[in-house]
């Protein structure tokens, strides 16, 4: 079966095998690239890179009325589970899961993690990136983060198909170094993600050129049939 790629935009990505979706990072209402609604997602899971508000984003909401399980940092777990969502995976980098569908694991990421809303500000644990086997095929997701020399292990231990790149620069990579950590993590597509969302993230992805790696740039919206 070949594994359906929903970009969501920023870094949101639903991803279908034709059994089973997953959700990544489903940051939807305020996201003003967004052209889903959270009430329109359906899914399995939803994995979560860190705590920010913008990867959490509509979480709650797509969990519980999907009955979705929640992959992420210990932390993190804990605060989305005190938010009344019943099924949570308690995870931390290094670690992986196995499903009936496949496997999700916990990479490092070099970033900063907390939820911060009007009323609380909460640590949410190791910020992450997410290694997801669905259908047989591995998805690397790095979430928010600089590049790291590491990157190249990750490609060797998961080999991954796809990657997922934040590119925009000032909260994570530009797209330079994304283009080497592409290089590093050698997948077959790279999908370049967290840029053009506000005025800060602007980046042109014409400038993320990885040697030898097909770059995959997504329209929010947009599906692929890989
Ligand atoms: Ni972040
Ligand atoms: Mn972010």
């Amino acid at each position: 079966m070949p594994l359906t790629i929903t970009y969501l935009g920023h870094s949101g990505f639903l991803f279908s095998d034709g059994q089973t979706t997953i959700a990544v990072d489903p940051f939807l209402t305020g996201n003003p690239k967004a052209t889903m609604k959270s009430a329109d997602v359906m899914c399995n899971a939803i994995v979560l890179t860190h705590g920010h508000a913008d990867h959490v984003g509509d979480t709650v909401a797509i969990a519980q009325k999907n009955n979705a399980t929640v992959f992420g940092a210990f932390e993190l777990c804990n605060l989305i589970g005190s938010k009344g969502v019943k099924s949570l995976e308690h995870m931390n980098p290094g670690g992986r899961v196995k499903t009936s569908w496949g496997w999700v694991a916990l990479t490092q990421a070099f970033h900063s993690s907390s939820y911060d809303a009007d009323d609380e500000s909460v640590y949410t644990g190791q910020p992450c990136g997410a290694m997801i086997n669905l259908g047989g095929t591995t998805i690397y997701h790095a979430g928010d983060t600089a590049i790291f020399g590491d990157m190249k292990l990750l490609g060797e231990l998961y080999q991954p198909t796809i990657a997922c790149l934040p590119i925009g620069d000032r909260f994570t990579m530009g797209p330079e170094h994304a283009a080497r950590a592409a290089e590093f993590v050698n997948p077959k597509y790279a999908i370049p993600i967290h840029y053009n969302t506000w005025p800060p993230i602007e980046v042109d992805p014409a400038r993320f050129k990885p040697k030898d790696v097909e770059v995959k740039v997504m329209k929010p919206g947009e599906t692929w049939k890989v």
